[in-house]
């Protein structure tokens, strides 16, 4: 994604309804490359308990939710209106009673330690305004990931594991990653930019 590509849309993703479009996701980040590239792995990999950080139009944590190894995902974000639209993406997906929706800045309203976190950040730099922040990171594009890094830690099971995209334009350092063990798990090349989606475990 680069700013004014992340949030234009490549594709119709699936449960999205012309209501979903009119009302509930005007200003929900609509999910790209981004997006698809880390539901692969969502797809393949989580079970437990589940947080989805930043969930916008809840692609992965109704994902996550569709798999019987997943017994609980709480669905995060600080636009309530993406909270609501991730809510009735869940409930058309018929997933809705595995899954809790919270407003929060990070991790300011969640409780509890989990065995898997998502999280496809804004990572781009950009100002954060409020029409930006499905995609602006902050100066550097890595303030909210640095945030979400730092603290999620405290809610991660020692076994636990944390799935994260990234791209080459996010200002994110090896310091950033110190108290994870870091593995690649997959790369992929866009016109304007590379994207990461990394696998991270407590170090
Ligand atoms: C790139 S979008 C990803 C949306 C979705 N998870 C996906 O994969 O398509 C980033 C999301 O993070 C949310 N976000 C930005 N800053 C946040 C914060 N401080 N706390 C929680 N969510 C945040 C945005 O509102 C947006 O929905």
């Amino acid at each position: 994604m680069a700013k004014g590509f992340k949030g234009c849309g490549w594709a119709v993703p699936p449960f999205f309804s012309v209501r979903d479009e009119n009302h509930v996701m005007e200003h929900v980040y609509r999910p790209g490359e981004d997006s698809y590239l880390l539901a692969r792995h969502v797809r393949r990999l989580v079970h437990g308990e589940v947080l989805d950080m930043g969930t916008g139009s809840g692609i992965q944590a109704v994902e996550a939710a569709a798999k019987q190894e997943v017994s609980r995902v709480v669905a995060v974000d600080v636009n309530p209106a993406a909270v609501e639209a991730a809510r009735r993406r869940a409930e058309s997906a018929g997933v809705a009673g595995k899954m809790e929706f919270v407003t929060s800045d990070l991790f300011e309203n969640v409780e509890g330690v989990y065995d898997w976190m998502v999280f496809n950040p804004p990572y781009l730099p950009g100002e954060g305004d409020a029409d930006e922040t499905s995609w602006a990171g902050g100066e550097t594009g890595a303030e909210t990931a640095r945030r979400f890094l730092r603290d999620a830690h405290g809610h991660l099971k020692k076994s636990g594991t944390i799935l994260m995209v990234y791209s080459d334009h996010t200002g994110l350092t090896a310091s950033d990653f110190r108290r994870y063990k870091v593995e690649k798990l997959d790369e992929k090349s866009l016109f304007f930019e590379t994207l990461f989606c990394v696998a991270l475990t407590p170090s």
